[in-house]
């Protein structure tokens, strides 16, 4: 049985819409419950599958799970074994993110391969070579092996990391496991994203001293015991993206609240660029589609403060709508552009340039028809190009969507759309 959205496009919405916890800071910031033994409370948690396998994978470690209400948890992991379920790891990319923690307080892990969006290689040479500058090898026991096995030669010790690329997950991993390492280590070629900047003030919460947060070097004392601590889950700036472009590509006048405005220069830069008319007012921002009139643009992704990838799908809807040539790129993946031909189809005109590049002319009108969603993002993307055609459209894979955007089509529903969840054969 397959659960797909219908749509019917073509209407303009209205009203208020309010951003979630940040799914991409919960990733990190549950996994970093399991570096003390003490009893950590984490409230405003984003209801997301992805989300909720994270929680199943530190039950499954041994860490004490209580929901305290719908959205606040409570975790204690007095003690955490070292092999994580392989079905459960394999189910979301993030479950990478055990490691640092496990590592730190187990000196070794054996972790099947991660899964999640099919967006590029996505190698963790990263994560493992900032392993290895802390005294923690990866044992290579058969070539292709499915599992991961990790084990500290001796002592763990403080260390200076260069990392071989602004790797967001490599950067928390290494920033969980040095919060546990007594002593003055360092991260050079960190990332930067909003949900680092979050993890570090629930490190420096724990007891941990973590310096340059923001920056692309961060330095970090850690220390043998760390806290439990209470961590409000912080807006996601991606989600607040995904509505800006959702108001600007349906032409619609829409309130966004709960917006972190300080995490995205880049977007609003972007939005301006081409031509999208907006008003911010303390933690709202108000898009005025009506009067916005979309021009062509060159959209470049990049790390953080880049304007970034999660939001490169997303941003090209309006390209369809804008007047002229967008060129989009994405300098980080080389995978991410599996959603051109769903919206191909629907009458938009992207040529795909190379695994990096598309080029879209516009502005073309956008018809229903049957598509897929592919990844997360593209899941979105696919969303806000329906609402925007004439018409119906079916949107298949929406459990990708599920993966990323809590309860989206009630919340869609309640600025006008006309989104329904069906249940099919
Ligand atoms: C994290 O993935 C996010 N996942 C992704 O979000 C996000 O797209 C990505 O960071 C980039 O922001 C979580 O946080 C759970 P990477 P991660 O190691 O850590 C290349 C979503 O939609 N790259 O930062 O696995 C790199 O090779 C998901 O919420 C460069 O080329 O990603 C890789 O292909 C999808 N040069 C890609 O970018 C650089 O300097 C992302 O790398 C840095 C990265």
């Amino acid at each position: 049985m397959n659960e797909i959205f219908e749509i019917e496009g073509g209407k303009k919405l209205s009203g208020e819409i309010k951003v979630s916890g940040s799914k991409n800071s919960a990733l990190a910031i549950l996994p970093a419950c399991l570096l003390t033994d003490e009893p950590c409370i984490i409230k405003n948690i984003p209801l997301l599958t992805d989300v909720l396998v994270m929680i199943e994978i530190l039950k499954n470690l041994g860490a004490e799970v209580e929901w305290l209400d719908k959205k606040t948890i409570k975790i204690q992991a007095k003690n955490i074994n070292s092999n994580a379920d392989i079905v459960l790891v394999k189910k979301i990319r993030a479950s990478i993110l055990i490691a640092g923690p496990i590592l730190a307080r187990n000196g070794e892990l054996k972790i099947a391969k991660p899964g999640g969006c099919h967006i590029g290689a996505r190698s963790l040479d990263a994560h493992f070579e900032g392993f290895a500058d802390l005294g923690i090898k990866l044992i290579l026991s058969e070539k292709n092996s499915e599992t991961y096995h990790l084990k500290a030669s001796n002592k763990i010790k403080p260390n200076i990391v260069y990392l071989n690329e602004f790797s967001v997950t490599a950067t928390e991993n290494l920033m969980m496991l040095m919060a546990r390492i007594d002593g003055k280590s360092e991260i050079h070629l960190a990332a930067a994203e909003p949900h680092i900047q979050e993890l570090g003030e629930f490190l420096k919460a724990m007891g941990a001293e973590v310096e340059g947060l923001g920056t692309h070097t961060i330095i970090i004392k850690g220390k043998k015991h760390l806290k439990g601590v209470e961590h409000t889950i912080w807006p996601d700036y991606i989600e607040a993206g995904t509505f800006f472009s959702l108001a600007a590509s349906t032409k619609s006048d829409l309130k966004i609240s709960n917006v972190l405005v300080n995490h995205l220069e880049m977007v609003f830069r972007n939005l301006k660029k081409m031509g999208v008319c907006y008003k911010i007012k303390n933690n709202s921002v108000f898009i005025e589609g009506k009067n916005s009139s979309l021009k062509s643009a060159k959209i470049q992704t990049l790390p953080y403060p880049g304007f970034p990838t999660d939001l490169q799908a997303i941003f090209s809807v309006m390209a369809t709508q804008a007047k002229g040539e967008s060129l989009i790129f994405d300098t980080l993946f080389e995978g991410r552009f599996r959603y051109v031909d769903e919206l191909n189809q629907m009458g938009a005109r992207i040529f795909l340039c190379d695994p990096h590049r598309i080029l879209v002319s516009g502005p073309t009108p956008l018809y229903g028809a049957k598509i897929k969603s592919f990844d997360l993002r593209a899941g979105a993307t696919v969303i806000i190009a329906a609402l925007a055609a004439k018409g119906k459209s079916q949107i298949f894979g929406i459990e990708e969507v599920d993966r990323g955007y809590e309860k989206i089509e009630k919340r869609l529903q309640n600025i006008g759309a006309r989104i329904k969840r069906i249940v099919v054969e």
